[in-house]
C-alpha cells in the first residue's frame, strides 16, 4: 500500500471535497478518504442522508480529523454559509459513489440538500464515480444525465464491471479506492501540464452584422463554429478565455466568459477594453469591412427602382491590435480565393501578427458554416504548414498548440 501511496504525488497539499451518496459502495469512500489524507491532501467530506444509512459520519470524521457536513439546516449557527464555504474550499470535488438519484439531481440543477447545493455553488472541477445496479446504469435516463454532466465539463469515472451487491454481475461497480486516487492524481497532473494556466486569451467569433435600418442589416455567412471551438480548446488548456462573438446560434462554451456583440464597432470596443491585460488574441471573427454611413430610423420603403446605400470603413481591429502590441500574441485568419500563401504572409506582416491561419474558401468543406476546414498555418519565422481537411474542433487544438509554442518560446 505505501508504495502505491507514494505514487500519488500530485495530490499532496490539494484541497479535496469528497461527496458521499447513498450506495452500498459508500464504505469504499472511507478507504478513499484515508488514501487521500495519507497522500497529503486536505479532505472535507459531505454526506447525503442516504449515505449515512450505509456508513457513519463519525468514520469520516475520524479519518479526516474534520467535521463532516451532512445537513443543510443542521447547525443554525453556520448553515447559511456552509455550502458556499465548502464550495470555495474545494480545488476538486469528487462524488464517490454517485448514485443514479444524485446524477439525476445534478444534471437538472436540483439543490435539495447540502451536497447538491454545494455542487451548484462551486466553480471547482467535479469528478463523479457512478456506482449502481447495471440496469440502472444502462437506463436511458441515467445515460442521458451522464451525457449532460459530461457536456458541462464533469469528469465521469467509468464504473467497473463485476459482481454487484444486488447479486448480479455487470457494469456498475465503484472502482477500487486506489484506482479512484490514481484518477484524482492524474487530474492534478494534467492541471500542472496545462500550458495556458494563468493566461488570459481573447477569442473572437462569428460574423458581425451592420444595420441599415431597424429591420435590415449587412451580414456574412460565418457561423462562429471555428471561434467557439478555439475558445473551448483554450479553456481546456487552462486559459481564462473571453469569447467576443458576433451573433451565433451556438451555446456558450463551458467555463468561458462570453460577450455577445453585433457590429464591428461593438466588437472593437469589447476587445480593446480587455486587450492590455491579455496574453493573446485569436481573431477568427469575420468582421465586416464596411458599415452603413447612415442607419435609417424607419424601415426603408421600396419606392425607387434602385437604392444606394453609402458605406464607410470599419476599423480593422486586428491591425489596431498589431499597432498597440506589447507582449500579446496575435493570431489572425485569412479567407482567400487565390494565392493563399502569398496573401496570408503579406497580411501577417501588415497586421504585425505572430501566426495566421489561411483557408481557401472556394474549397468544399472549408471555411464558412462548415464543420470542417482545410488550412495553411504560417507562424512567424517558420515554414508554412499545410493541413488536410479536418473537423474544426481538431483544428482548434492545433492552433492552440502552436499558440502555446510561441508563448513558451518567449518565457
Ligand atoms: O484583412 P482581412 O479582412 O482579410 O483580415 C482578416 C483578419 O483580420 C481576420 O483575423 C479578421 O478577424 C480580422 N479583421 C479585423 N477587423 C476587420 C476586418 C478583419 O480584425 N475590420
Amino acid at each position: 500500500m505505501s508504495a502505491m501511496e507514494n505514487n500519488f504525488t500530485s495530490i499532496k497539499g490539494r484541497k479535496i471535497l469528497l461527496g458521499v451518496t447513498g450506495g452500498i459502495a459508500a464504505f469504499k469512500a472511507a478507504s478513499l478518504a484515508s488514501l487521500l489524507i495519507k497522500s497529503g491532501a486536505e479532505v472535507r467530506v459531505m454526506m447525503t442522508a442516504a449515505a449515512r444509512e450505509f456508513i457513519s459520519a463519525r468514520t469520516f470524521q475520524e479519518l479526516t480529523g474534520q467535521p463532516v457536513s451532512t445537513e443543510m439546516f443542521g447547525e443554525v449557527s453556520n448553515y447559511r454559509v456552509e455550502h458556499i464555504a465548502l464550495a470555495k474550499f474545494a480545488e476538486l470535488v469528487i462524488i464517490a459513489p454517485a448514485t443514479a438519484n444524485f446524477l439525476a439531481k445534478a444534471a437538472h440543477g436540483i439543490a435539495d440538500d447540502l451536497l447538491t447545493t454545494t455542487i451548484l455553488a462551486t466553480t471547482a472541477p467535479i469528478m463523479v464515480a457512478p456506482s449502481m445496479n447495471d440496469r440502472m446504469l444502462a437506463n436511458a435516463a441515467t445515460q442521458e444525465n451522464l451525457e449532460t454532466l459530461r457536456r458541462r465539463g464533469f469528469e465521469i469515472i467509468e464504473p467497473d464491471s463485476g459482481h454487484l451487491a444486488c447479486g448480479t454481475s455487470g457494469k456498475g461497480r465503484l472502482p477500487e479506492p486506489e484506482e479512484l486516487a490514481a484518477q484524482i492524481n492524474l487530474h492534478f497532473e494534467r492541471l500542472k501540464a496545462r500550458k495556458l494556466e494563468g493566461k488570459k486569451i481573447i477569442v473572437t467569433a462569428g460574423g458581425t452584422i451592420e444595420p441599415i435600418d431597424p429591420v435590415r442589416y449587412i451580414g456574412n455567412r460565418s457561423s462562429g463554429k471555428m471561434g467557439f471551438a478555439i475558445a473551448e480548446a483554450a479553456h481546456r488548456h487552462g486559459a481564462k478565455v473571453l469569447l467576443v462573438t458576433a451573433p451565433s446560434v451556438l451555446k456558450n462554451p463551458y467555463g468561458v466568459e462570453v460577450v455577445r456583440v453585433e457590429t464591428a464597432l461593438e466588437m472593437h470596443d469589447a476587445v480593446l477594453k480587455e486587450y492590455e491585460t491579455c496574453d493573446g488574441v485569436i481573431m477568427s471573427a469575420a468582421v465586416a469591412d464596411y458599415r452603413a454611413k447612415e442607419i435609417a430610423d424607419e424601415k426603408i420603403k421600396k419606392t425607387d427602382e434602385t437604392l444606394t446605400i453609402e458605406l464607410e470603413k470599419n476599423p480593422d481591429i486586428l491591425f489596431e491590435l498589431g499597432q498597440k502590441k506589447d507582449k500579446q500574441i496575435l493570431v489572425g485568419f485569412a479567407a482567400e480565393t487565390s494565392n493563399l500563401e502569398a496573401y496570408a504572409a503579406a497580411k501577417m506582416k501588415q497586421k504585425n501578427l505572430d501566426m495566421i491561419v489561411a483557408n481557401d474558401v472556394t474549397i468544399a468543406g472549408a471555411g464558412f458554416n462548415a464543420d470542417t476546414n482545410m488550412v495553411t498555418i504560417i507562424t512567424r519565422g517558420s515554414m508554412a504548414e499545410y493541413f488536410p481537411l479536418m473537423p474544426k474542433t481538431e483544428l482548434a487544438e492545433l492552433i492552440i498548440k502552436r499558440f502555446e509554442k510561441i508563448l513558451m518560446g518567449r518565457q
